[in-house]
């Protein structure tokens, strides 16, 4: 009996468990690789915090998606802090404490309690985890099994987080927040075009031991030790930046646009429709009836992601600026992202949203995006975001809050040539300017290129594309291992 069990665990699929940044953005990229690998055929349990379920049972689909896929699982774990901690602004970073000390043992009882394994699955034979939560390689090669990182933000971004040692030993850093247009010298790949204020926000803080830096100062030692880095990016977007990194991680799986890469898997389409499963708030569906009546590529998109969130006065200079461009929009306000008790839009401005806008709570971004009444995206440059504008040819102005933000932005204005970067300036007349120079003045130029880097986008994905063949060889390897 005993032996037939093993025969029978032999012919089961290998059996991967994922485990998230316990972030909407990261959820979202990470959801769409738990698909991929379902989809070839894998077993996968997909480990969120307690904290992440309730809030994908209330507003998303997730179940039913995965009912189709009989390898997937979800499980739940603690994340060890209270179950109101806010688990943002400027509390985030006690939720990284909190995964690095509470979380670290609770993961490590739940692969070795034999909960993840059942007769009809073998026991865990791939880990594949955010490379932000360091301690979960420890706890893999602790109890024997491979494991993989995974980092959802951009390349460019990591690049950056890899080089502050180096940033450091020059003297570059810290710096506190002045001369903000000095040339950055010491991170390879970027000299000429690479300033102050495209680093991340933290670092202009002064301080050596500012906590975000002291989070991701460890990045170019902490990484490698995995054996692989899945990154959600494409060889065409980032190629010179990823031969950098491939100089500290030689083995690493670019397997982006992850949404898109999903679509093109399920349907044939890179920008099809393919309702998104695990958002995180409820999504207003009515936002696509209004852009059903508005001319084509006319509306501008603004969304400033999960996370961000901005003072009342930053809010009212949006508010005239967007009305004054004279441009249809279309505004996500999430109902935490002004730090204010009212967002009520001042009778005098009521008139201009009535004519040309329409705001909503939260939208179902990626069918926004494809929409074709939508002719470009006001964003914080999160890299999801970024990524669902770059493939379908949606030109960007960037407004960067944090962490990987401010380096994507410089990169979409000054590398890939797909918008404007406002990072640093939040006033009605510049914002007003901005719009009317994407949605208007420069139109074409940046339609052009944005067309033209999502064609790239889209090759990659197809049989033979750089995406299309490292997924491929990650799932090949998952099953070899
Ligand atoms: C965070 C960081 O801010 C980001 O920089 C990092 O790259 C990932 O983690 P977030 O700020 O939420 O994420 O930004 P982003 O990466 O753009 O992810 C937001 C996600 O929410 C996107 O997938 C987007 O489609 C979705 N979204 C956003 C909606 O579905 N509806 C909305 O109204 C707004």
């Amino acid at each position: 009996r005993v032996i037939n069990n093993r025969m029978d665990q032999d012919v089961l699929p290998p059996h991967v468990l994922i485990f998230p940044l316990p972030l909407q953005g990261p959820v979202n990229s990470m959801f769409k690789l738990a698909e991929l690998l379902c989809l070839s055929g894998l077993h996968v349990t997909f480990l969120v915090t307690d904290n992440i379920h309730t809030r994908l049972l209330k507003y998303s689909d997730i179940q039913s998606r995965f009912d189709s896929y009989p390898g997937f699982r979800l499980e739940t774990i603690s994340d060890g802090l209270p179950e109101d901690h806010p688990r943002s602004g400027d509390r985030l970073m006690e939720m990284f404490d909190s995964l690095k000390t509470k979380n670290k043992t609770l993961f490590h009882d739940l692969l070795t309690s034999g909960k993840l394994s059942s007769d009809s699955r073998r026991p865990v034979s791939c880990i594949i985890a955010d490379g932000i939560m360091g301690y979960t390689c420890d706890v893999a090669n602790d109890v024997g099994i491979p494991i993989i990182f995974v980092r959802t933000i951009s390349a460019c971004c990591l690049w950056v987080f890899f080089c502050l040692p180096k940033l450091i030993e020059s003297g570059e850093l810290p710096f506190a927040g002045n001369e903000l247009d000095t040339p950055i010298k010491s991170i390879p790949g970027m000299e000429g075009f690479f300033r102050r204020r495209d680093l991340p926000f933290f670092c202009r803080s002064g301080n050596l031991s500012d906590p975000n830096l002291k989070l991701y100062l460890p990045e170019s030692t902490e990484n490698p030790r995995a054996h692989g880095l899945i990154l959600n990016t494409f060889d065409d977007l980032e190629g010179p930046i990823l031969s950098q990194i491939r100089t500290f991680c030689p083995n690493l799986y670019t397997i982006g646009p992850l949404h898109s890469h999903l679509k093109y898997k399920l349907t044939g389409e890179s920008s099809s429709s393919v309702p998104s499963t695990n958002s995180m708030w409820k999504e207003d569906m009515s936002c696509i009836t209004w852009l059903d009546s508005q001319p084509p590529k006319s509306v501008l998109y603004v969304s400033f992601g999960s996370l961000a969130v901005m003072t009342k006065e930053q809010y009212m200079e949006f508010w005239h600026g967007l009305v004054n461009s004279g441009s249809r929009f279309l505004w996500v306000v999430r109902p935490d992202s002004v730090t204010s008790d009212s967002t009520t839009i001042p009778p005098e401005l009521t008139k201009g949203t009535e004519e040309r806008g329409y705001i909503i709570g939260w939208a179902p971004q990626e069918e926004v995006l494809a929409h074709g009444a939508v002719g470009g995206f006001l964003t914080h440059s999160g890299w999801n975001s970024t990524l669902e504008s770059l493939i379908e040819g949606v030109p960007m102005i960037c407004w960067p809050y944090f962490l990987d933000q401010q380096v994507n932005s410089r990169f979409v204005e000054e590398v890939w040539k797909l918008g404007l970067d406002m990072k640093d300036t939040c006033s009605r007349v510049i914002i007003e300017k901005t719009v009317r120079d994407l949605m208007q003045d420069r139109r074409d130029e940046f339609r052009k290129s944005a067309d033209q880097m999502a064609k790239f986008a889209k090759q990659c994905l197809m049989e033979g594309g750089s995406s299309y063949s490292n997924l491929e060889r990650l799932i090949k390897d998952i099953k070899s291992m």
